[in-house]
């Protein structure tokens, strides 16, 4: 698949996005090494410290159903600017995919496309635990 599609999920993702609370509605696609792609909007609750982002969510959802192994992630917001990935959404990713690639869409449906090691350099993972 490639990433104009993988974007194209994202932005569908959107749609179903639970922001009751923030009005911010996001959208991921998150494509696994076998082409398979897992869609995820952001949840909302009342207690506004339990939400869990778009990004997180696909991944959760993509691990609970056995996947491993990733390729990229896409992410849609209404923001006319890229909406990259929160700091927490990095820490997950780095630990559960790698270095995979992040596709942004912003309102227009240009696409940026960057890799997560150039968001989250010098992260903490599995090395700093042994
Ligand atoms: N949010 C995401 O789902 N992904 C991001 O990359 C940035 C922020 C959500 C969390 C919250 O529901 C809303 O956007 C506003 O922060």
């Amino acid at each position: 698949m490639d990433y104009k599609e993988l974007a194209n999920k994202a932005v569908e993702a959107k749609a179903k996005a639970l922001a009751s609370y923030s009005k911010f509605h996001v959208g991921a696609a998150l494509l696994t090494k076998d082409n398979k792609v897992y869609q995820a909007g952001n949840i909302e609750t009342s207690s506004f410290s339990l939400t869990i982002c778009a990004e997180r969510t696909a991944l959760f959802k993509a691990i609970s159903e056995g996947e491993r192994k990733f390729t990229a992630i896409a992410i849609a917001s209404d923001d006319p600017n890229f909406c990259p990935p929160c700091g927490a959404c990095r820490q997950v990713m780095n630990d559960l995919c790698g270095d995979i690639d992040i596709i942004m869409i912003n309102h227009k449906n240009e696409l940026k496309q960057m890799k997560l090691s150039e968001l989250f350099p010098f992260p903490f993972g599995d090395e700093n635990l042994k």
